[in-house]
Order: C-alpha cells, then structure tokens, then sequence
C-alpha cells in the first residue's frame, strides 16, 4: 500500500546569492521532518528561460507566495511531484513563470521532492533517479578556471567560460582534485605573465584576467598540461550577438563578427587547443550553425544551453536537426522538477549527453549534485573553487563515499 503524506506549512524567504543579490528560499514541513532549498540566480538567460523574478522582484514573489500558493501547498502530497508542479503553473498562470516567478515556483518544487526524497526514505539522488526513469551516473566536475563575458569586468576575456573536466580520474577526489589543480597553476601563471593582474575573479571563482579569448585558451593549456583532462568552451553567444547588425560583438577587443566568422573562430579554437566540449557557440536561434560544427567535429560535445533552455520540446527540436551533442539542464531555467526531469529524458532517449549546471549567482544548496546523480549527467558544471560551487563538489563526494557500489567506480573512467 502506498503511504500517503502531507505538506503542514510552508514557507517563502528572501536570502542572499554568491554575488549578493536577491534570491529565494522555500522550506515545507510535514509532522515527521522538513526539507528548504534555495533557488540560484543566472545573468546570462536565454530568452526561452522562466522569468527568474516577478517584476517587483522576490519581494513580490515572496508576498505571491504568501498570498496564492501557501494555502495551495498545505495538505498536498508533496510525493505527487508533477501533481504539485501542475499547481505551481495553474498559479502562476503563464507559460514562463513570469507572474510567480521560476525561481520561486523552482525552490518548492524542489523542495517537495526533497521533502519527499525524506519522507519515503530514499537518498534524493534516487528518489530523482526513480522519478525520471534513468540510471544514475558519478557525473564528472566540469568547471570554470576562467571566467569572462557578462560575468567579468571590461578587459576580461570576451567568452564566458574556459573548462576543464578530468578525462579518466580514478577516484571521485580524484576528479575534484584535478580541476582545482589546474586552478591553482592558472592562478600562478596568470599572476606571473599578465602585467598589473592582481589575480581577480569572474562570478564563477574563475580567474578573470585582462587578457584575450585566444591568449586565455593558451594559458589554461598551459596550466593542464600534463594532466589528464579536457578543455572546454561556453561561449555564451547570445549575450555577444547583435540581431540588427547580425554579427558577434567582442566588445573588449573591438571585433565584430559575422556568422560564418563566428564558425571559422570557433573551429579554429577547437583545432589548435583540441577543445573536448563547446557550449552556446552560435545565438540561440541559429540550429543550423550548431548542425554544421558536430558535422565538423563528429566528437566535439557541442552543447546547447541558452538553445534549449531545459525545454523538452527545444530539446527535442535540436536532436532531430542533430545541433547538439550535449544539453544544459538548469532547472530554474524552466522552473519545475518535472519539466526538468522531462527534458532530461528526452535527452537520453536522443543519447545526448546531460550536463548538470549552476547558475552564476549561487547559494550553497546542494540540491544539483542530487540532480546531476540521479539524471544520469556525464557532468556537473559547478565551478571549481568557491563555497557555493564546492558546496556541489562534497555533496557529490558524500553521495558517493555512501553509495559508491551503486555508481561503479568505471563510469568514472569510462565517462
Ligand atoms: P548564468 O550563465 O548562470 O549567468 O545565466 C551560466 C551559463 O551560461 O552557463
Ligand atoms: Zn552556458
């Protein structure tokens, strides 16, 4: 027989993230325990994404949340997941969260599976692994040693992100212990070569230099070498591309772009630093330049993030015109537990590779690590140094110390 639960209370808080802003953190009660989980923040978004914040902000959001939701959420089952998730979207009204706002209506939905996760007595790795239907996986660290963009002062490297993953670690410290190597050596090299650079960070805690795109690429081969990992790119392009003049701005560089230039650069990157991963290469409309990269490199993990915004039905669109090879999952970007879980199933069905991600505002919640684990993510993209971003990396370590012969040690090595 199935036990059945029940919400008691429920509460909406506003708290700080990693970048002090304002962000959301919900807590749900039943008579036996509780579960809060807070909601991270990006500043890159997608145009598809759920509107973070209602207009007035989480000031509002939390006046919402007293106001419609509460009394919504008391007495519900909070292990009726798309039950609850179908709540939040019948209150909120629109199809992007833009009245409640995705970061609240995330925090409860994660928060009942959680709660949930609780009460049943399942790790909430399995509980989600259970939910979705697909095998749990150790999910690699792919993590920013260099940061730019729109989460770096002028100056700093126009791409966004410069990644590194440890190709075969043989243990899970391991894996960690290899991208906060390269971090440190970065940190070194940089302070050394890069005249007047004090050793200042992007949002992320990746190190964010007055330097090129290419020049950073160089310094981050650099500071792998001899390590066994591989090399990666989030190109953010969205927030490059200029839809009236149709060309890519690096504004720190004083170059344009257009997009067949765009292709060329980010080819060229990929061939003189054999670059393993890519994400958002092209803006977010453009599939077919996405196509046109995997044709080029059929083993570059070309991955969509601002393209398919954790969006099942964008997921989908980009399986069958086969643009990615890897998709983001951040699930306040489409702001609920079952949509985000639907979109990771319609990844595994295409065999496209799921990576796990944070936002650049964080909090040390460690809800993602579960998520990472328990949708089968071939990586958790959450930074490398930071206690917002290794607050990720222990909860993967303890997920796995306790459950390690359910996540076999060779899908560490064979990843
Ligand atoms: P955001 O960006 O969290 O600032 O939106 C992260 C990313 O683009 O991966
Ligand atoms: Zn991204």
């Amino acid at each position: 027989m199935n036990q059945s639960f029940e919400i008691t209370d429920a509460d909406a808080s506003l708290i700080f993230d990693s970048r002090g802003s304002e962000t959301i953190e919900v807590e749900l009660w039943s008579e036996k325990t509780s579960a809060r989980v807070a909601a991270p923040s990006g500043k890159s978004r997608g145009s598809n994404e759920a509107v973070p914040f209602p207009p007035r902000g989480v000031v509002e959001a939390v006046e919402l949340f007293e106001r419609e939701l509460k009394r919504r959420l008391v007495g519900f089952d909070p292990v009726d997941q798309r039950g609850l998730d179908m709540v939040l979207k019948e209150v909120d009204g629109t199809s992007n969260f833009s009245r409640i706002g995705g970061n609240l209506s995330y925090a409860v939905s994660a928060a009942a599976a959680l709660l949930a996760a609780k009460l049943t007595d399942t790790p909430l790795w399995k509980y989600i692994s259970n939910l979705s239907g697909i095998k749990p996986s150790f999910p690699l660290p792919l993590g920013n040693v260099l940061g730019g963009g729109a989460h770096a002062a002028e100056g700093a490297p126009d791409i966004q992100e410069f990644l590194v993953f440890p190709a075969k670690p043989s243990t899970a410290e391991d894996a960690f212990r290899t991208n906060i190597e390269v971090h440190r050596r970065l940190g070194r090299v940089l302070i050394q070569s890069v005249g007047g650079y004090g050793g200042g960070k992007s949002d992320e805690g990746g190190y964010a230099p007055p330097i090129e795109d290419k020049t950073a690429l160089k310094y981050v081969a650099e500071a792998a070498r001899g390590l066994d990992v591989g090399l990666g790119l989030d190109v953010a392009a969205s927030t490059l591309y200029n839809p009236q003049t149709k060309t890519y701005v690096y504004r720190n560089r004083g170059v344009q772009r257009t997009t067949r230039e765009q292709f060329n650069f980010i080819q060229e990157l990929v061939e003189s630093y054999k670059l393993s991963y890519v994400e958002d290469p092209f803006e977010e409309t453009d599939f077919e330049s996405y196509s046109e990269l995997c044709r080029a490199f059929p083993s570059l993990l070309v991955c969509g993030d601002d393209l398919v915004v954790t969006r099942k039905e964008l997921v989908r669109k980009a399986a069958e015109r086969r643009s990615v090879r890897a998709v983001i999952l951040k699930p306040n970007q489409v702001g609920c537990i079952t949509d985000t879980v639907e979109a990771a199933v319609e990844a595994e069905r295409h065999g496209i590779v799921r990576v796990v991600s944070h936002r650049s505002g964080e909090t040390c919640d460690a809800f993602l690590s579960h998520l990472a684990v328990g949708l089968g993510g071939r990586f958790i993209k959450a930074g490398v140094v930071g206690g917002e971003r290794v607050a990720k990396a222990n909860e993967i370590l303890r997920i796995w110390r306790k459950h390690r012969s359910e996540l076999a040690i060779k899908e560490v090595a064979s990843a």
